[in-house]
């Protein structure tokens, strides 16, 4: 096992009808910013029900906020609290909402340029608003650790950061408040979680049993769960289950002590930049790819993920990874998210211009040996169109 550190302060209030605590959550004398998405929110039911539980807390809105966050729209926020002098910010919505909050809270405190945040990848944030979220979509785990993805539409960039400033105080997680979401964002979202197990645990060995067993749980629950959620988006237990997976998939804990790759996830970013994607969407298409690119490097831990997770037991060592690839791909085709870039209507030229995206944003060397050139990038690309 590798050394680590494990630090994560969020508080977890897990349930049906827990929004009623953000008034033990929530300081009585905090000046709140609610910040939420497009409509779902308001449409829902779920602000109001915010709204109630702030009580006779001051409190303003700020909507509107994207999928995949734009720093145009987050900066209008920083505005908007500055202005008014507010000092608690809740995130009310998906990953695309609580990472748009990480922003605002660290930018409100930023000297310089902000957009320098994600530049230098958060290491310069001293202090962030605090914050707590109420997720209604579970997916990303933003609700539960310090990671932020933020795009900037002029540059056709989209850039993480990470700070510990910027973990939540406390997160909401109740299930029922994804009944409502479309079978498609709940695809997304198993997809999603999926991706972010098998960053993590389909690297190489390093005998971190526990973290190989936690990953191979999650990921048993997914593919155990996800088809029929997809079928009963009201089963409630169906929902409990997979928000805390979601949530588990990336908190840091199946994480530590092990490699951790990621190479999926940039280049998919790059994905969204460029022709605007869902994020589940360009990691069903990279991930298949990229296991069958780094096959060599993968090799005993694509095995164990063979045996262990899809009871693959016969043939040559090739012909079983072959086999557990090919089951990925066949999971994330049967949730509906296509795993072909030609899927999407993306062709050949999306190669070159994506190789670009990356070469800019100098991710040259990806994945958990930093071996991932940008020709290795090239043909994992090429094999996915
Ligand atoms: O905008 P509204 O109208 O609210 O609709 C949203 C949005 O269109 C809708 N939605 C959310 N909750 C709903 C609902 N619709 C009905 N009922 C509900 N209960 O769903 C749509 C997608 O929401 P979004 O927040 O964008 O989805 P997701 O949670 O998948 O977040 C994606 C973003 O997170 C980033 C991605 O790159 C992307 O920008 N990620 C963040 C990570 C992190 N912080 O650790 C890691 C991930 O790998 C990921 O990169
Ligand atoms: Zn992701």
């Amino acid at each position: 096992m590798l050394n680590f550190h494990f630090y994560n302060p969020t508080r977890i209030a897990f349930g049906e009808g827990k929004i009623s605590e953000l008034d033990q959550l929530i300081p009585a004398d905090a000046r709140v910013l609610i910040l939420f998405g497009g409509h779902s929110a308001k449409a829902h039911g779920t602000i109001d029900k915010v709204t109630n539980a702030l009580g006779s807390r001051y409190s303003e809105e700020f909507g509107g906020i994207e999928a995949n966050p734009t720093y145009e729209t987050l900066m209008k926020a920083v505005a908007q609290i500055k202005e008014n002098q507010l000092d608690f910010l809740l995130a009310v919505g998906g990953g695309s909402v609580i990472d748009g909050t990480k922003f605002v809270a660290a930018a409100v405190y930023e000297e310089g340029d902000p957009w320098d945040i994600l530049l230098s990848q958060g290491a310069h944030i001293k202090r962030a608003v605090p914050y707590g979220a109420v997720l209604t979509l579970p997916a990303t785990g933003s609700e539960m650790n310090s990671v932020s993805v933020i795009s900037r539409t002029a540059l056709k960039a989209k850039l993480h950061f990470a700070s510990q400033w910027v973990f939540p105080q406390f997160s909401i997680l109740d299930p029922t408040l994804s009944y409502t979401l479309p079978k498609h964002q709940l695809a997304n979202g198993v997809v999603d979680a999926f991706t972010h197990i098998a960053e993590q645990y389909l690297t190489y060995h390093v005998d971190a049993k526990v973290q190989d067993r936690f990953a191979e749980g999650l990921l048993l629950t997914l593919i155990e769960i996800g088809p029929e959620l997809l079928e009963k988006p009201h089963d409630y237990t169906l929902q409990a289950n997979f928000m805390w997976t979601a949530t588990l998939a990336l908190n840091g804990l199946i994480g530590a002590g092990v490699p951790q790759d990621w190479a999926t996830h940039m280049i998919g970013h790059e994905i969204t930049a460029l022709y605007g994607l869902d994020h589940a969407q360009t990691l069903a298409i990279i991930l298949p790819a990229m296991l069958n690119e780094r096959r060599q490097a993968k090799h005993e831990k694509l095995l164990q993920y063979a045996q262990r997770v899809w009871h693959i037991t016969e043939g040559s060592d090739e012909e079983r990874i072959d086999l557990a690839i090919q089951k990925t791909r066949e999971f994330f085709e049967r949730l509906g998210v296509k795993t072909h870039l030609s899927d999407y209507h993306i062709g050949l030229d999306a190669v070159d211009a994506i190789i670009a995206q990356l070469t800019s944003h100098n991710m040259l060397q990806l994945g958990e040996k930093s071996d991932v050139s940008l020709d290795i990038s090239r043909r994992i690309l090429t094999a996915a169109l």
